[in-house]
């Protein structure tokens, strides 16, 4: 939580819709996962946002706006760009910052705790699905790439 207000925990969809839209802000500009997004999904922002915030609003809420499904367009993405460890290890670390930076609060904790259960839920289910072989894989499951002059 940042600013000179009274940290506040998530109280509203409002709030929901806040968090999901500062998370991209910084996602789809990371360096590690941002293209996943940009350049794989070609993710529509304005059409998922309102289907992520009611994601949230129903884990946070309990509201009944979302209706489920939530691994499959994961599959789908996995089909075309392995999704590894590091991959949501790396998302993890970005939703806990934006989660930090805006709210404090006991939903605060299990908006960082659910995705937790998420991303080792869906990495397991990944597992048993093919996927695009990258290339070279370092120590955390991330592509390395060789840059610069080549000297031998
Ligand atoms: C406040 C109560 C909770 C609500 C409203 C809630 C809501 C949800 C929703 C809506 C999904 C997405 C389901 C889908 O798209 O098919 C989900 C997924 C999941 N939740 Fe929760 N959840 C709650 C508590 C928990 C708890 C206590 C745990 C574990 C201890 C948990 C573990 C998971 C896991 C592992 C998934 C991913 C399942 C998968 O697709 O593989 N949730 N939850
Ligand atoms: C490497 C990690 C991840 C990547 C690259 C990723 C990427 C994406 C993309 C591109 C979509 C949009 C699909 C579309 O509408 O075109 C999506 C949807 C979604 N993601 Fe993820 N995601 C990741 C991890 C997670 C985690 C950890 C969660 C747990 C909270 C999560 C929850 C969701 C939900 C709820 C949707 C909406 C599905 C629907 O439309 O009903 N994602 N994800």
């Amino acid at each position: 939580m940042i600013g000179d207000s009274a940290p506040v925990d998530i109280r509203n969809r409002a709030d929901c819709e806040r968090l999901v839209r500062a998370f991209y802000s910084r996602t789809l500009t990371d360096p590690v996962i941002g293209f996943i997004f940009t350049d794989v999904a070609k993710l529509d922002l304005e059409a998922h946002v309102p289907r992520i915030t009611s994601f949230w609003e129903t884990v946070l809420l309990s509201a009944r706006s979302y209706g489920g499904g939530a691994f499959r367009p994961h599959a789908e993405l996995h089909a075309k760009v392995r999704l590894r460890r590091g991959h949501f290890e790396r998302w993890l670390v970005l939703w806990g910052t934006t989660v930090d930076e805006l709210f404090e609060g006991e939903l605060a904790e299990l908006a960082k705790s659910h995705a937790e259960r998420v991303a080792s839920a869906f990495l397991a289910r990944l597992a048993s699905i093919p996927a695009p072989d990258g290339p070279a894989v370092a120590a955390g499951g991330l592509a390395v790439t060789h840059h610069g002059p080549d000297l031998g």
